[in-house]
Order: C-alpha cells, then structure tokens, then sequence
C-alpha cells in the first residue's frame, strides 16, 4: 500500500482549520548546537537559523496561523562572547534590511518588543524603518523579540503605569489586568496559544511570561535550524489534542 505524502505547502488534512493557534511563540534553541554537531563555528548556526525562521513564518501564513513570535535574543544573551553577539546583531540588520522588500510583498506587518533603545543605532534605524513600512500591512502578524526580558517588560509597565498615576491621568483603582497588558511591549496582539521550545530545554528562559499564563508549551528535541514545516506539523497535531480548559472544568 502506497501512502499519499501529505503536501506542507498547504494546511495537512489531519489539522483542524478551526482549532489552530491564533498565536505562536518560538524559542529558538540549539543553534550553537546544530552548528557543533556539523563541526562548524557557532554562527553558522545562527545563520541557518535564519531560513528556518524565514520558513516557519511562510507556513505559518500558508496554515492559516495569523501571528508568529520569536524569541531572537534576550536581555541576558549580551554576556555571550562579544564576537557572537556582534555576529548576531549585524545578522538581524542585515537580515532586515534583506528582507524587507518582500515582507512588504508578502503582506507581513513586523515588530519588534524588547528594550530596543540598548541596541546598535544602525540596528535601531533599520528597525524602525521595517516597523513603520509595514504597520499598514494587513498580513500575518510577526514579532521579533530583541534585547527582551520578560521581567524587564512588566517593570517598565509599572513604571509607565506609576508615573501616570503621579501625574493624575490614572488611579489606583482603573489598575486592572486589561489595563497593565495595554503597557507591555505586546500590546494590541493577542497572547500566544502555542510556545514550542526546541532543543529539549524544559525552561520558558524570561520569555512572555505574563502574556504565556494559559499558552499551551511544546518542547522538542530538534535543534532550531532542523525545525521544519513537518515539525511544525507534528506540534500543531500534539496542540489540537490538547484538553484547553484554562482553570475551568472540563466541558461534558
Ligand atoms: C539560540 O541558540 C539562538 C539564538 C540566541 C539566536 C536566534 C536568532 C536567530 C535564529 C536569528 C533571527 C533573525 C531575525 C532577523 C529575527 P543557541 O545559540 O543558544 O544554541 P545552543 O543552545 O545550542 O548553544
């Protein structure tokens, strides 16, 4: 008996259009690894790391998932060697720089969450430029989390709500969880209902940990660069068997 291979260019009959996750975060682990296992230099990682964050944000369109966030690099990762993290900064420009014509093309609306103002200038302007191009798009919804900290971000949103509170434009009292996620980087998109993790850590690593209380974490083994649409596939199956129930009982 011969089996159909399934195409990955459209949603797999197997997933369920109406159950897919309005929102993906990744975390893109086992670059590093990727690259030692294959005897290369670290970066060579990174870089192919690139296509495979390219890819996913392909199918993620193809699918029918209309908003992907990646985790690219975080608050602590500045205490990697200066050459990676040079590497890694002049990679995100080049890449974006690269890109941008047909993220314009595509459809995507990009942007970035993190504290961007620690970032090399030339870094800063090329991406303030992808972010105001493509506002008015009206595609999947891309985040990049750059120079991101999770407990970075909810202290800047009680400094932003205190000082409002000092200045008499907010009261204690209108403080409610609907007002603070209007203060953290993500405003406006709706919070993940999928992180996958790869490379087998069982740790969220100070990654959207307010907006991933009910987000459904998926670890695999594959290391980042090896993630492909069949990975891909196999998390959104592992997902839609997933029993939501967010605190409540089970429906009968
Ligand atoms: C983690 O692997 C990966 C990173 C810190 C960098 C991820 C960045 C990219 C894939 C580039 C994204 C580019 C744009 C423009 C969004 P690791 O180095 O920690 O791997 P290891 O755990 O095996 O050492």
């Amino acid at each position: 008996m011969t089996v159909n291979p399934i195409s990955l260019l459209q949603l797999p009959p197997d997933l369920d259009r109406d159950r897919l996750p309005q929102h993906v975060a990744v975390i893109m682990d086992g670059n590093g690894r990727w690259a030692k296992q294959k005897g290369k230099p670290r970066i060579m990682g990174h870089q192919k790391g690139v296509d495979t964050l390219k890819d996913l944000l392909r199918c993620c369109r193809d699918w029918g998932v209309p908003a992907l966030t990646a985790y690219a690099f975080s608050t602590e990762n500045w205490g990697r060697p200066l050459e990676e993290v040079d590497f890694l900064m002049t990679l995100f420009e080049r890449v974006l720089r690269r890109e941008l014509k047909e993220m314009m093309a595509e459809n995507v609306v990009i942007r970035f969450v993190g504290n961007l103002a620690a970032l090399p200038p030339s870094l800063q302007q090329e991406i303030a430029r992808s972010m105001a191009d493509t506002q008015n798009n009206s595609g999947i919804q891309f985040t990049v989390a750059t120079n991101y900290g999770g407990r970075q971000e909810i202290v800047q949103a009680c400094k932003a709500i205190a000082s409002k509170v000092e200045q008499g434009y907010l009261r204690v009292e209108d403080i409610n969880e609907n007002l603070f996620e209007n203060h953290l980087y993500t405003q406006g998109l709706v919070n993940p209902d999928l992180v996958i993790r790869t490379s087998g850590e069982m740790r969220v690593s100070n990654f959207l940990l307010w907006q991933i209380a009910y987000a459904e974490i998926y670890v695999t083994e594959t290391l980042w660069p090896d993630f492909n649409r069949s990975e891909f596939h196999k998390a959104l199956i592992n997902y839609q068997q997933r029993d939501r129930r967010f605190g409540k009982v089970k429906n009968k």
